[in-house]
């Protein structure tokens, strides 16, 4: 706890210190939906902000942008996460999080690539979090937390922005994008599930599986963040339907959906109603 409450307050110095302005809201991209969302001010390795090191994984690049998407409104970009089955600890996986909400930012959005657990979901659907099932059983808020980050045992019956969630279906409708609404089951993976996992998940009530997410937004909850998340089903969860999983299956539709995850973000990045 102490190398990352140390390293937080350098890498808020070292913000300060670049000049750059302080974020109003934080980007976190998914598997391979590192999307473009404009030209950036400033970018920089996400290493050069970590108290600890970073190692990569094959379609997840790590760089922190600057954007302006409009002059007033600064935005942390941080294209590719860290996810705990890569090795990393709870705190380790929301430090960018929690950078941003030290900085001062009070939006978080965040993409993902999720398994579809319904037959009638289809790969390339977007789908707005509106609930989740923390199977990964870690959580960011275990330990000594400094005070001032927030309460002890933060609220999470909101944890999904409705009014965010109701500006991105509107964006959406303008766009010719349908966003359906769903719960998120976040496992700790890297395997994927199992048949019976999958059927386990959806009697739990979830629609949506993944290994991400879930532990980002406790930590933006606990910070006083207003969190929107987005799903693109990458694929039918194992047993929905009777093909082997395949992670570059998963790679390749979030490559094909890029463009539309683009639009719908950059305008949502925009728009009056974000903040
Ligand atoms: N399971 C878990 N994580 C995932 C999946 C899945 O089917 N697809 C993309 N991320």
């Amino acid at each position: 706890m102490k190398e990352i409450h140390g390293g937080l307050e350098r890498a808020v110095g070292k913000w300060d210190e670049l000049g750059w302005p302080r974020p109003e809201i934080v980007v976190v991209s998914g598997s391979g939906l590192a999307v473009d969302l404009g030209t950036a001010k400033h970018r920089l390795p996400l290493s050069e902000w970590l108290p600890f090191d970073v190692h990569e994984v094959s379609g997840h690049p790590h760089e922190t942008e600057l954007l302006l998407p409009r002059p007033e409104r600064p935005v942390l970009y941080q294209k590719g996460r860290l996810h705990s089955y890569q090795g990393y600890n709870a705190h380790q996986t929301v430090f960018a999080i929690r950078l941003g909400a030290l900085l001062g930012a009070r939006v978080l959005v965040m993409t993902n690539a999720a398994g579809g657990l319904h037959p009638d979901q289809n790969p390339g659907d977007l789908v707005l979090i509106r609930d989740h099932l923390n199977l990964i059983l870690l959580n960011p808020l275990r330990g000594e937390l400094p005070r001032e980050w927030g309460p002890r045992f933060p609220d999470l019956s909101r944890a999904y922005d409705p009014e965010l969630r109701s500006l991105a279906r509107s964006i959406g409708e303008q766009q010719g994008i349908d966003l359906a609404e769903g719960v998120y089951a976040a496992v700790p993976g890297p395997s994927y599930e199992t048949p019976a996992e999958v059927r386990m998940l959806r009697t739990l009530g979830a629609d949506l599986v993944g290994m991400s997410t879930v532990l980002e937004v406790i930590a933006a909850k606990q910070m006083g963040m207003r969190c929107l998340c987005l799903s693109l089903v990458t694929n039918l969860g194992s047993g929905v339907v009777d093909e082997p999983m395949d992670h570059e299956d998963v790679l390749k539709m979030s490559r094909a959906s890029a463009g539309k995850i683009e639009r719908l973000l950059t305008a949502l990045l925009a728009d009056d109603g974000l903040l």
